[in-house]
């Protein structure tokens, strides 16, 4: 499909993918992937290995493959690279990338790639009647990560960045409707780059000034109204500062359904003082949804029972998941049923520490099954010290 006068998407939808290492992708995603034809024709990334019918097909709708001349890889992590090595092998097109994406490449798929040409930040680079600068993004998302920006047509191709996991046969932004590629969006960068916020930073800062009409990520949906790329920038300052936002997040798991009771009087507690808030049950839910959400949280109640003198599992994998994720400047509170070891609630508090939360209060803890004198209790000092 064209995107623009000469230059195609050729990409693959992944409408089975159901996580993504690890996050939840309820839409699938797609792995985009651009040709841009003229004097001399690119292909900007690849896709899965396990796409290639779709993806050579797509190509072949375009010309033969042997008439690609280079292919343009940002970033070695092989949802982009997967079939790098099959183009060259198929062409006698030369590679175009950075330096540590050579040397990733290199590591991934044990190859010399005799015929690269290596990019440094900044660099412009024509190509038959095609411009293009290249922009280093370390860690958004690996370090080899860059952006390729096509001068004469104003299109930046960013890979990861803007990017969300959603499948559909539409191919832009304002086909499938803003909100929920903002809300798939978040959820990406949530888990995703949101550790790399100080690179997002320098990213934005350094493409300030060049004027774009089309962001083309290398997932989901492509972005062209001037108003949506501009609230997609927004959205990505906003996150990279890591602000807090005005929600609550309250998560628990739970064996018996007492650590649930709490839950539940903490969410009637914050609806009742007009707060808004989202409450996730482990059991049922996914850490990366509730990863989601973080970005327009200020506060986060964890709640857990404890089992053989520890959290419950799925509880533990949330904190060990959000600490790598590096949210900061939010306050956090702990609470949960207890059966005879309550002093293991200490080193609850102490991942929640460790994953980068504010505690401001000693956890509310109760012995077995609280009674409506502990709720209430509960409920007051929720309300009086962590909502205030
Ligand atoms: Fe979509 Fe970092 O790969």
């Amino acid at each position: 499909m064209e995107i623009l006068n000469g230059v195609f998407s050729v990409g693959a939808v992944d409408w089975d993918l159901k996580t993504f290492h690890g996050y939840s992708t309820p839409y699938g995603t797609t792995y985009n992937s651009y040709l841009i034809t003229g004097e001399k024709n690119i292909l900007i990334d690849t896709v899965k290995e396990y796409c290639a019918d779709e993806f050579f097909g797509k190509i072949s709708r375009v010309f033969p493959v042997d008439r690609i001349d280079y292919v343009i890889c940002n970033h070695a992590e092989k949802d982009h690279s997967g079939l790098v090595n099959h183009i060259l092998t198929k062409s006698n097109a030369v590679l175009i990338c950075s330096p540590k994406c050579r040397d990733n490449l290199q590591k991934h798929f044990h190859t010399d790639y005799p015929k690269v040409i290596t990019v440094e930040n900044g660099q412009h680079l024509q190509i038959g009647n095609h411009t293009f600068r290249f922009f280093h993004m370390p860690m958004v998302h690996w370090p080899e990560s860059m952006a390729t920006y096509l001068v004469e047509k104003k299109i930046l191709f960013p890979n990861d960045a803007f990017g969300q996991h959603f499948a559909d046969s539409k191919l832009f932004v304002d086909q499938v409707g803003i909100e929920i590629i903002l809300r798939e969006a978040q959820k990406y960068y949530a888990n995703i780059v949101n550790p790399y916020g100080n690179s997002v930073q320098k990213v934005l800062t350094a493409l300030k000034d060049l004027p774009v009409e089309i962001i083309a990520p290398s997932h989901g949906m492509i972005w062209r109204r001037k108003q949506d790329i501009e609230r997609i920038i927004e959205k990505y300052s906003t996150w990279a500062a890591n602000k807090p936002g005005e929600g609550i997040v309250i998560v628990y798991e739970t064996m018996w359904g007492s650590t649930k009771k709490m839950a539940e009087r903490c969410f009637v507690e914050a609806v009742e003082k007009n707060y808004s808030v989202k409450m996730f049950n482990l059991e049922v839910r996914d850490i990366s949804d509730v990863v989601a959400e973080i970005p327009d949280t200020k506060t986060l109640l964890f709640g857990s029972s404890i089992l053989h003198g520890q959290i419950l599992p799925r509880m533990a994998g949330l904190l060990t998941y959000l600490t790598g994720l590096r949210f900061n400047n939010r306050k956090a509170w702990t609470f949960g049923s207890y059966g005879w070891a309550k002093q293991s609630f200490e080193k609850f508090e102490t991942s929640v520490k460790n994953a980068g939360f504010d505690l401001p209060q000693p956890g509310y803890y109760v012995q077995f099954v609280p009674d409506e004198n502990t709720l209430a209790g509960l409920a007051k000092t929720f309300s009086e010290k962590i909502l205030v």
